[in-house]
């Protein structure tokens, strides 16, 4: 067999299509290795979300182009959210890529990959409806396993390279998720993580489908397992979603629904479509009706022509809606959106990243703070690791609601579901004993 290495950076959409994409190159005679320099064909799966993420997929394949130079038969494909957003430039900037596969016609690969072993230089970027085929996946092995339902975003706020890059939203046909959900459990996956750009969404393009009704559907398959779902645009999160996470066993009590500011005036100059207190009545609502429920966010620093008052507003709402946890980020201009126009308020490099770092501090405090809040409960943990940690053997897991937690234990149980006593609280993590 042929072997391939594939580098993919980004969110776990890309994973997944990674996870397909090796399903078919099986299928084509390649076996994976996690060694480029043996490989024949590398493939690197690329993620746009910020100038950083993309300025690493050029300097990671620059030693490939060299490999290429003393072994002339290397195969070199550029995929992902870079591929589609730069398409034939890629050509200019890296000549010794043979394929660039945007993110529409990832099916598209077998075929693919026999033109370019023929020979030729591919730019295969066109924006074309779902192709799915049904080849074998090939997932990393874990307790976990992710499985996308929408792809695609039509909200086009003003400082993402999303839409740009992964398209109109488009939802998976509802029984095809069932089967592949269904092949997981029969597989041994304990947890499954529904994926979407705005997964609460789903079904808006099909007839007589949301995101309720898929959980419904797969609350009831057979087996003990957990469903969870990200990410949740704030205003598309209906009372009826709320009730069925609340009365579906098998779905976790977990939302993240990224706020990116807690400015008003801020909101709606990046094009959100909902303000503070909006976003605040829906944590109120979760909160009330789903006991227990961790909600995580994203927030961003430095949006061009953000003010101190404005940043503050957003340390603000990560206490007042005691968000559980929150990714956060440095404002950065993507080619192609609105906001990277507005050169004349962009803010200054050192305020940025010192606004990142008092997100990052109120963010820690809120972590700390939520982890305490289960001192002393007995929760339900699915184990996922097994480690030594400073010298003593424990295991590692996660919680219904998400928090990992850390336990003294000298046998590996992974994919196993405890019941633990929570005996103490870090930032990042809890601690736990066996009951
Ligand atoms: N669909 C989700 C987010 C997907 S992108 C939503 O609407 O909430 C993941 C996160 O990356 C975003 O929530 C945002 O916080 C961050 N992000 C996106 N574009 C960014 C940019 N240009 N600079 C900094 N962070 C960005
Ligand atoms: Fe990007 Fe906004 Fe779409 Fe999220 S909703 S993917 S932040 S454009
Ligand atoms: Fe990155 Fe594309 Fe995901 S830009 S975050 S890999 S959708």
């Amino acid at each position: 067999m042929k072997k391939v290495y594939i580098e993919t950076m980004g969110c776990q959409m890309n994973k997944s299509d990674t996870e397909r994409m090796l399903g078919m190159l099986d299928y084509c005679g390649y076996e994976e290795t996690k060694e480029a320099k043996e490989a024949d064909l590398l493939i690197i799966n690329t993620c746009s979300i910020r100038k950083l993420s993309e300025d690493k997929a050029y300097s990671a394949i620059g030693v490939w182009g060299k490999w290429k130079k003393a072994r002339p038969h290397i195969k070199i494909v550029f995929s992902g959210c870079v591929a589609q957003q730069d398409r034939e430039e890629i050509f200019r900037r890296a000549p010794y890529v043979d394929l660039v596969l945007g993110t529409h016609n990832i099916y598209e690969l077998p075929d693919l990959i026999k033109r370019i072993n023929n020979g030729e230089r591919i730019c295969a970027t066109p924006e074309v409806p779902f192709g799915e085929k049904d080849y074998s996946i090939k997932r990393v092995k874990s307790t976990g396993c992710w499985i996308p339902i929408t792809e695609g975003c039509n909200n086009f706020c003003t400082y993402c390279i999303v839409p740009y890059t992964r398209g109109r939203e488009r939802s998976r046909d509802m029984n095809t998720i069932i089967k592949e959900v269904k092949d997981a459990i029969k597989d041994g996956f304990k947890e499954i993580t529904l994926l979407g750009q705005n997964v609460d969404s789903y079904g808006k393009d099909l007839e007589d489908c949301n995101l309720s009704k898929l959980l419904r559907e797969l609350n009831s398959i057979e087996g003990q397992f957990r469903i969870r779902f990200v990410t949740s645009y704030p205003t598309d999160i209906t009372d009826e979603l709320i009730q069925t996470v609340n009365e579906c066993d098998k779905v976790c009590e977990y939302f993240h629904i990224p706020m990116q500011s807690g400015s008003d005036y801020t909101l709606k100059k990046m094009n959100r479509r909902y303000d503070r207190k909006t976003y605040g009545e829906i944590c109120h609502k979760i909160r009330t009706l789903v006991p227990d429920v961790t909600i995580t966010s994203d927030f961003i620093a430095g949006f061009p022509g953000e003010t101190e008052e404005q940043f503050e507003e957003t340390l603000s709402a990560m206490r007042e809606f005691e968000l559980d946890y929150s990714n956060t980020a440095a404002y950065s201009p993507r080619k192609g959106t609105v906001a990277a126009k507005w050169t004349d308020l962009y803010i200054d490099e050192d305020v940025k990243f010192d606004r990142l770092a008092r997100l990052n501090e109120v963010n820690r405090e809120c972590c700390l703070k939520s982890n305490q809040k289960f001192i002393g409960r007995e929760l339900e943990v699915l184990i996922e690791g097994f480690e030594n940690h400073k010298g003593k053997n424990v295991i590692t897991g996660r919680t219904r609601n998400n928090k990992i937690v850390h336990i003294p234990c000298d046998e590996n149980l992974t994919g196993q579901f405890l019941t633990v006593k929570i005996t103490g609280a870090k930032t990042w993590y809890l601690q736990g004993e066996m009951i």
